[in-house]
């Protein structure tokens, strides 16, 4: 089985009590949506978990992760698990990851981008030869133009169009990959939509975990265990 797990905001206590309830054996993979805004290195606020658990976690970013450097710098000891513009296979299901959010002052589709990838706003503006902060957290069109394989399931911080507040951008990415599930964090809402055609949208709500089984791939519709209150 996977777990996932919705904004945790410096809180890792529900996903902690969620994989308590499960063999080690059994977990395939965890994977945070974004906003985990650890205040100590994420290992060491996971470390619960246990090495073989730590093992198979992986996370994106959400816009809070770049709030302070310290967010950023506690994910750092886990940055080869960053899933972001990655695909990775987890008990047989492909699964990509986009961190970061939408901007106006980069690209908040579907305007026109003012800035189609970090090359180009480094040549531009840059902060002690950095990019600006908030901007580590930020979507570029280059993210989504990359050759990406196939995947089964999406993960994303930002929503996909079926939310009121979602990007139909991320719909057509996700049609030209073949994703069949899109989860997301970022409105802290339990929520569930659809896309055609039958893409299955989830949505976690503010620290939330939804236990789902690689079935579902061909279960869409199927009852899946998902812990916390809707918000
Ligand atoms: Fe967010």
């Amino acid at each position: 089985m996977i777990i996932l797990a919705g904004d945790c905001h410096g809180d890792f206590r529900e996903v902690l009590a969620t994989v308590a309830g499960y063999s080690p054996d059994t977990i395939a993979g965890i994977f945070f949506l974004g906003d985990q805004t650890p205040n100590r290195p994420l290992e060491q606020e996971l470390a619960p978990l246990g090495t073989q658990l730590l093992a198979r976690t992986w996370f994106i970013l959400g816009n809070h992760d770049s709030d302070h450097p310290r967010f950023l710098r506690n994910h750092l000891g886990m940055w080869d698990h960053h899933l972001h513009n990655k695909v990775i296979t987890v008990d047989g299901v492909r699964m990509g990851g986009v961190s970061g959010i939408f901007r106006k002052d980069i690209w908040y589709p579907p305007e026109k981008a003012l800035w189609q990838d970090r090359t180009s706003l480094g040549k531009h503006e840059l902060f002690e030869g950095q990019l600006p902060l908030k901007h580590w957290t930020t979507i570029f069109p280059e993210d989504l133009a990359a050759p990406w394989e196939p995947m089964d399931i999406l993960l994303t911080h930002e929503a996909p169009g079926s939310h009121a507040y979602g990007f139909d951008v991320l719909d057509h990415f996700a049609r030209r990959r073949g994703v069949q599930w899109i989860f997301h964090g970022h409105h802290h809402e339990d929520s569930m939509g659809t896309l055609a055609p039958g893409i299955q949208v989830v949505g976690l709500g503010l620290c939330q975990c939804m236990v789902w089984d690689p079935s579902m791939l061909t279960h869409a519709h199927a009852a899946v265990s998902r812990s916390g209150s809707v918000t």
